[in-house]
């Protein structure tokens, strides 16, 4: 079968690899029928992300159609329509009982990382019956990709841990997949301000589209003022990190209210700087979570009910015999206003 694979830092080919088999009973082998790049492979690309060796098959998001399952599967057969979840779990670990997927002893995120992933005409999923959701016939498969990763990671990371609420004010610092999903996923619970800063003109509007009430470019403007101009002198309830560098984490810092919450999304490779010197004394909390994926039945159910359009997401589409220009356009999003490409086996 065709594959995606890592081959060391800024290495990668396009190439023929054995096709997946059972390993454990609770495997299940699935027919990839669309699948993504996350930031997450680029990360990995640069060499960011150790556990992940040279020959892995890349890729941790997508949706497919099951072709054989391991003796202990009993959730799933051939034939069945799945959204494959980024994170592997038990569910029977100590970490998988409190919702923690991502700590699961035997899983976690392993997919694409530390066990061939999605990037592939076919892939092995471990701990099937946990780890797969049921599509329902005639939901847009291509939209349900974004459920994998990124939407879930939003919501979570974001959303849950920023404690947004009804009438609360919000800033998302990166208006990237990861930026606009919490952006999406706020609005669940109508917040009077949203504010996105970014860089990038055309991220910022498309948040803009997206239900930001207010956005910031801070290549030209001070975040800091403009945050403070909208919410009179006071700074958000809520300030989500949707980067992954130590200076929007540091932005945070001065965007909070007092009694706020600083929700950290970003994957940091470095240190970065923490105030205490201004915040002990602001009653604010900081949140970091590696996502769990414990919100994708209920984002289902909104998707299916019409309520989230992730489909909104999806700027490109590539065949996987064309993946490398995939990543081409997706490393070059500032250029090519790519957010996430369906790439179709
Ligand atoms: N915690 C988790 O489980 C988890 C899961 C998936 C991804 N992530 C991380 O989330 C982060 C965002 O992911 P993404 O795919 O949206 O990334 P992305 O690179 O596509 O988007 C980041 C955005 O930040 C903007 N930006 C960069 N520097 C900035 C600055 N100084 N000020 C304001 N904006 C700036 C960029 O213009 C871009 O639009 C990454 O660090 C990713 O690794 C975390
Ligand atoms: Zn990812
Ligand atoms: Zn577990």
């Amino acid at each position: 079968m065709k594959a995606l694979v890592y081959h060391g830092p800024g290495q990668k080919s396009l190439e023929d690899c054995p096709k997946p088999v059972i390993v454990d009973p609770g495997d299940a082998i699935v027919r990839v029928t669309h699948t993504t790049i996350c930031g997450t492979d680029l990360h990995i690309l640069k060499g960011d992300v150790p556990t992940c060796t040279p020959g892995r098959i890349l890729g941790h998001e997508g949706v497919g159609v099951v072709e054989a399952t391991g003796a202990a599967v009993s959730a799933f057969q051939p034939g069945d329509a799945v959204l494959i979840s980024c994170i592997s779990a038990c569910g029977r670990c100590d970490y998988c009982r409190r919702g923690m997927y991502s700590h699961c002893t035997t899983g976690g995120w392993i997919l694409g990382n530390t066990i061939d992933g999605t990037q592939a005409e076919y892939v092995r999923i471990p701990h099937a019956d946990t780890s797969l959701h049921p599509i329902p016939s005639g939901a847009d498969e291509e939209a349900l990709v974004m459920l994998s990763d990124i939407l879930p990671t939003g919501f979570e990371c974001g959303v849950l841990n920023g404690k947004v609420e009804p009438g609360s004010t919000v800033a998302i610092v990166g208006a990237g997949p990861i930026g606009l999903a919490a952006l999406l996923t706020a609005q669940f619970y109508s917040p009077a301000r949203i504010v996105m800063i970014d860089l990038d003109a055309n991220r910022l509007a498309t948040a803009r589209q997206f239900g930001a009430t207010d956005i910031v470019d801070s290549s030209t403007d001070d975040p800091i003022a403009a945050v403070m101009a909208l919410t009179d002198g006071r700074g958000v309830d809520t300030a989500i990190e949707a980067v992954g560098v130590p200076a929007t984490f540091e932005l945070c810092q001065d965007l909070v209210a007092p009694g706020g919450i600083i929700a950290n999304i970003g994957v940091h490779g470095h240190k970065a700087d923490l105030h205490l010197e201004r915040l002990w004394s602001h009653n604010i909390a900081i949140t970091t979570r590696l996502v769990d994926t414990v919100t994708t039945p209920m984002l289902l159910r909104t998707v299916i009910a019409g309520k989230l359009e992730p489909a909104r997401l999806i700027t490109h589409h590539f065949t996987l015999d064309d993946i490398l220009d995939a990543y081409d356009v997706f490393g070059r999003a500032a250029e090519t206003e790519a957010l996430k490409v369906i790439i179709t086996p």
